[in-house]
């Protein structure tokens, strides 16, 4: 008996919609696509229950006769391409003739079209597949497309989906990084009601990024124009400054199609690397334009992906770019040529050198803020700590329970999680030297040459702070700020904010919306001695909203370390005595001053012995 069977086409169209219709941020993207390739300059897209439920696109473009209203939602019916060689010059965003018809095999659709000069349009409705009704209709020029009830026949994937805010996300996402692709046209999404996202469309890439990423993010780029033949790079991208902890600022274009690419990303990485701390990532909106036949851009069902016919002359045509762009836009301190190390692409030729002096890190990326509460000291204007209490005024006594060097031994391997006596002895009587390289404290202690790393030091004591705090809760985790303060946020970002109002309260932080790119903030999480600086503590907390992780206790505290991290004094910020001791001081009271909240070692010994086993003073 045979056992195989052709698949009818609903089963057929159902297992295909895998490959497209992944989420609703993928029905989005195809539908927004399909009104960019019909011309559209205005674009509407209205979601609820982040697109599961609902999602309906809007555009103004040429429309669809009756014929075509119909013929849209076959498999394999296009009007872009006619032949295989038509997508070597492809300049559309569809072509494969399946977005359609993959969407209304697992959904229920509603299309409304009416071409531009014509009296009446076409109202079509299916259903998993099968065409209900389909009849003029009176509706404006252009298309709608309503999808409901998304996956409602395919409960496998119906499961998948995630929560209502993370696809509301993932759609804001999509748009945005199209409307940042296409800042002629006018993109606009409300979700449950709120606008997310809305674009001028006035062909002018810096306001799509201002609408897109907010005031702050668009005045803190550079334009980009470089060519290097065939390959054209043009675009925004952001100072070293700027950069953020994920990648969520980063849009590649090739010839008008968003992708992700390997390479692309890769010469974004080395271009920045002598200016950017490792795991930042810079504001990047990259259009790279080539001759169709040297990409090719069906090797993936999504579009996502393309293969250039050279990959490393793209890389190169994008490092150069960079390099030109920041070097012109004046952000470039750069006196020592720059490798192209690891990239398993061939290293670029070094860059022009312009040798200028070592960059100091900007007052305004640091967290914490000189503006102390109303009864600290302000320390001097270029130290980095503020103090609390003078200078030789009493300190506690702790017990001399154990011995830095005995601590040394314990924490070869990782810092212990249980808490044990304070192994501060040796830190309070040690004899501070002074700094080292600007970076390292040198004391004396006993028999010992001791190293304190300054940063781990202070993001030891700022996350410290920060955990205790919230740890003990109610109002003593809040340090209200003397005057509230407008921070600018996209509209995006002002929704996340907003949507998680209540539990980042609990957190420390209180705000209230302020127009519609920006809140105005009340309070930050309590940091103790120091103030946290507003503008940059609320980027890390916006930074781990947009990436969805603010859920465990854990993740509370990578946000708190991260906060810890972003405030506490650089490598290369030259203390004063007074911050020396304040630091130490405060790292004293500890319960483990020996390791960054990562486990790195904040302090490093050498012993007597070993220095003179050096000098040769004993064999
Ligand atoms: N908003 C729209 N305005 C005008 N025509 C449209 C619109 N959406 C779809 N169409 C027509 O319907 C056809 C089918 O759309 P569909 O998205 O399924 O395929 P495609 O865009 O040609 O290719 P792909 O599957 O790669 O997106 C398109 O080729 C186009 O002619
Ligand atoms: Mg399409």
């Amino acid at each position: 008996m045979s056992v195989i069977t052709v698949l009818d086409t609903q089963t057929a169209n159902s297992i295909a919609a895998g490959e497209v219709v992944e989420r609703p941020a993928s029905v989005v993207k195809e539908l927004v696509e399909n009104a960019l390739d019909a011309g559209a300059s205005v674009i509407h897209v209205e979601i609820r229950q982040g697109g599961i439920s609902y999602i309906r696109v809007t555009d103004n473009g040429c429309g669809m006769d009756e014929t075509d209203a119909q013929l849209a939602f076959g498999r394999h019916a296009t009007s872009k391409i006619r032949s295989i060689d038509d997508l070597e010059q492809i300049s559309t965003m569809g072509f494969r003739g399946e977005a359609l018809a993959s969407i209304a095999a697992v959904a229920k659709v509603r299309l409304e079209t009416r071409p531009l000069g014509q009296a009446s349009g076409t109202a079509v409705e299916i259903t998993a597949g099968e065409m209900v009704t389909m009849r003029p209709a009176g509706c404006p020029e252009g298309t709608t497309l309503t999808i409901e009830n998304l996956f409602f026949n395919t409960p496998a994937r119906f499961k998948f989906l995630k929560k209502d805010s993370t696809e509301a996300a993932a759609v804001a996402d999509v748009l945005e990084r199209i409307a940042l692709a296409r800042p002629d046209v006018s993109i606009r999404l409300v979700s449950q009601g709120n606008e997310l996202l809305h674009t001028p469309g006035n062909n002018d890439l810096r306001s799509a990024i201002f609408a897109v990423f907010g005031k702050e993010a668009a005045s803190a780029i550079h334009p980009l124009d470089y060519a290097m033949v065939p390959v054209q790079v043009s675009g925004y991208i952001g100072t070293p400054e700027a950069a953020r902890s994920s990648r969520n600022q980063q849009c590649i274009y090739v010839n008008g199609r968003l992708v992700k690419s390997r390479a692309v990303s890769a010469a974004i990485d080395e271009a920045y690397a002598t200016h950017l701390m490792k795991r930042k990532h810079p504001l990047a909106v990259l259009k790279i334009d080539l001759p169709t036949p040297l990409v090719d851009v069906n090797v993936h069902p999504q579009k996502m992906e393309v293969r250039f016919w050279e990959e490393q002359t793209v890389f190169r045509a994008v490092y150069h770019g960079i390099q030109n762009a920041l070097q012109s836009g004046g952000a470039i301190v750069e006196s020592t040529p720059l490798a192209v190390p690891g990239s398993g692409l061939a290293a670029a030729p070094a860059p022009v050198q312009i040798a200028l002096p070592q960059p100091v890190d900007a007052p305004s990326t640091a967290i914490l803020d000189y503006t102390a509460g109303p009864d600290m000291a302000l320390p001097d204007p270029v130290g980095v700590l503020v103090q609390e209490t003078p200078v030789g005024s009493e300190r506690p006594v702790h017990d001399a329970t154990a011995s830095l060097q005995q601590s040394q031994a314990s924490d070869a391997q990782a810092a212990p999680a249980v808490s044990r006596p304070k192994t501060i002895t040796s830190l309070q009587s040690a004899r501070l030297i002074g700094q080292l390289f600007a970076t390292y404290l040198v004391l004396e202690h006993e028999q010992d040459l001791l190293l304190l790393d300054q940063h781990a030091a202070h993001e030891r004591i700022l996350f410290e702070q920060l955990v205790a705090r919230h740890r003990s809760r109610g109002p003593a985790a809040v340090q209200p700020l003397l005057i509230p303060q407008t921070i600018e946020v996209s509209a995006r970002e002002q929704a996340i904010l907003l949507a998680e109002q209540e539990n980042l309260l609990q957190l420390g932080f209180e705000f209230e919306a302020f127009g519609s790119q920006s809140i105005l903030l009340r309070s930050l999480p309590d940091s103790g001695r120091y103030t946290l600086k507003p503008q940059a503590a609320m980027r890390v907390l916006l930074d781990t909203l947009m990436s969805d992780k603010l859920h465990s206790e854990e993740q509370i505290d990578d946000l708190y370390y991260s906060m810890a991290c972003k405030a506490a004094i650089k490598a290369h910020d030259k203390l004063d005595v007074r911050e020396m001791e304040q630091l130490l001081s405060d790292l004293a009271e500890l319960e483990d001053p020996y390791h960054c909240p990562h486990g790195r070692p904040v302090i490093i010994r050498i012993s007597r012995y070993e220095l003179e086993k050096q000098f040769k003073r004993i064999v």
